[in-house]
C-alpha cells in the first residue's frame, strides 16, 4: 500500500537509448526516448564510445522535454532516479553524472535503480488518465492503491532483452531471486545475430517478427536446447550455431530465396521462444518455484491459486508471438501473463526506472553519499 505519491524524474542511459521520464507512482506522465539505433546500425551492435557521446548530446533535451510533457517544474519533482546498472559502463556514467549534478543543484534525494528491476516492474506502468489534472492528491493515491491491489505476490518474472534472459521469483517488490538465466547469449542478442546472418539489419528482432508472419514456422527444424539439464537455465548459442550452418547450407544450394528467409525467420523465432517456454513449463510443472540453491528452497503457493502472474519485460517482450506462446504455456497452470501497456515500455526506457524508484522510495531507500555513487555495469538482481 502506497502512503504518498511523489513525482519522480528518472534517467536511463544504460545502453543505446537516452531516456528521461516523469512518473507519479505507476502513472507515466512522460517517457521520452532519444534512440541511437541509427547510429549503431552500421556496426551491427552498440558501439560504446558512440553511445556515450550520443547520451551526452541528447540527455539535457530529454530532461527538458520530459518536464514539459509532464507539465511540471523542478519544484514539483520530489526525487531524481537513475539507472546504476547493469549496462555499458561509459553509457551508465553519463546518466549517473547528470543525475548527481541535478540532485545537488535542485536539492532532491537520489534513488539508484537496477535496470533489471525496471524491466520487471514495467508491467505496472499505466498511462496518465485524461482527468489527471483534476484529481486531488487523495484521489490519485486511492486510484494508485486500488490499482496496486490487482497484483499479487509471489509472482514469477521473465526478462527477455538484448542483454538478459532470466526467470525471477518475486517474493515482494525488492525481494528477487533469479531462478534461471541464460548461460551464454540473451534471446534478443541471438535473434539479432541470426538476423545479421540473414542481412536483416540491426536490431533484427522486430524484423524477424514481421518476416515470421509471412513464413511457415514448420519449414525448418531446430533443436530444443538444455532438455537434459535439471536447472532452469537457458542457452541460445547452440541454436545460433545451428542457424549459421543451416544458412550456409541453404546459400550453397542456392535455396535462400525471399520465401525461404520468411520461413527461416518463422522457424527460428519459434525455436527461440519454444526453448523459453520449455523452461517456463519446467518451473511451473515442479509446482514449486524454487531457487537453484538446495539450501534455501522457496516453496510457493500452488499455481492453481487465483491471480498468479507472470510479469514479462524487456525488448523481446514486445513480440506478439512470444506472448502467445507464453500464454499457452501458462494456461494449464492458470497463471496470467502481465505485459507492459505499450511497446515503448518493453524497450529500454526511463519510465520503468521511475516506477521502480517509486517503490524504492516507499521503502525509504535513497542514496546516502551521492558523490560516492558508482556505476555497476554487472549489477545483478
Ligand atoms: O530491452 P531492450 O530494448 O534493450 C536491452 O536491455 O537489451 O531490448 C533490445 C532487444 C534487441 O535484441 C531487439 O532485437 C529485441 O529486443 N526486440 C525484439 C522485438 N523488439 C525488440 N525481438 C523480437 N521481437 C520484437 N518485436
Ligand atoms: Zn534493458
Amino acid at each position: 500500500m502506497t502512503k504518498k505519491l511523489s513525482p519522480i524524474l528518472a534517467i536511463d542511459t544504460s545502453c543505446d537509448e537516452t531516456s528521461t521520464a516523469v512518473t507519479v507512482g505507476t502513472t507515466v506522465l512522460a517517457n521520452i526516448i532519444a534512440s541511437q539505433t541509427q547510429l549503431h546500425a552500421p556496426y551491427g551492435g552498440v558501439y560504446p564510445t558512440i553511445a556515450k557521446q550520443a547520451h551526452q548530446e541528447n540527455i539535457d533535451q530529454t530532461i527538458q522535454v520530459a518536464l514539459k510533457r509532464a507539465q511540471l517544474s523542478w519544484s514539483a519533482i520530489q526525487a531524481i532516479a537513475v539507472t546504476q546498472g547493469p549496462g555499458l559502463a561509459p553509457a551508465l556514467e553519463v546518466g549517473i553524472a547528470r543525475a548527481k549534478q541535478l540532485t545537488t543543484q535542485y536539492q532532491k534525494p537520489l534513488i539508484a535503480v537496477n535496470h533489471l528491476e525496471g524491466h520487471l516492474v514495467s508491467i505496472f506502468a499505466q498511462p496518465r488518465p485524461q482527468n489527471w489534472r483534476q484529481l486531488s492528491a487523495q484521489q490519485r493515491l486511492d486510484r494508485e492503491n486500488h490499482y496496486l491491489a490487482t497484483f499479487s505476490f509471489p509472482a514469477l518474472g521473465l526478462i527477455v532483452s538484448g542483454g538478459h534472459t532470466e526467470f525471477i521469483l518475486i517474493n515482494q517488490l525488492g525481494q528477487y531471486q533469479v531462478l534461471g538465466q541464460t548461460i551464454d547469449d540473451a534471446a534478443g542478442e541471438c535473434l539479432d545475430k541470426v538476423g545479421r546472418m540473414l542481412n536483416l539489419g540491426y536490431p533484427a528482432g522486430p524484423v524477424i517478427e514481421q518476416f515470421a508472419k509471412k513464413g511457415d514456422a514448420t519449414a525448418f527444424e531446430f533443436p530444443l536446447p538444455m532438455t537434459t539439464s535439471d536447472d532452469f537455465n537457458l542457452s541460445f548459442s547452440g541454436l545460433k550455431t545451428y542457424a549459421r550452418n543451416l544458412i550456409t547450407k541453404l546459400e550453397t544450394a542456392n535455396q535462400l530465396d525471399q520465401q525461404a528467409v520468411y520461413n527461416f525467420a518463422a522457424s527460428f523465432q519459434k525455436a527461440v521462444f519454444r526453448h523459453i517456454c520449455y523452461k517456463l513449463n519446467k518451473i511451473l510443472k515442479e509446482q514449486k518455484w524454487q531457487t537453484n540453491s538446495p539450501k534455501q528452497p522457496k516453496t510457493l503457493a500452488k499455481p492453481s491459486q487465483n491471480n498468479q502472474q507472470l510479469w514479462l519485460g524487456g525488448g523481446v517482450a514486445a513480440n506478439l508471438k512470444l506472448r502467445q506462446m507464453l500464454r499457452a504455456t501458462l494456461k494449464p497452470y492458470k497463471l496470467k501473463l502481465q505485459t507492459p501497456y505499450n511497446k515503448k515500455l518493453c524497450m529500454d526506457n526511463a519510465a520503468m526506472i521511475g516506477i521502480a524508484a517509486g517503490f524504492t522510495l516507499q521503502r525509504g531507500k535513497v542514496v546516502k553519499a551521492i558523490e560516492k555513487l558508482q556505476r555497476r555495469p554487472r549489477y545483478n538482481l
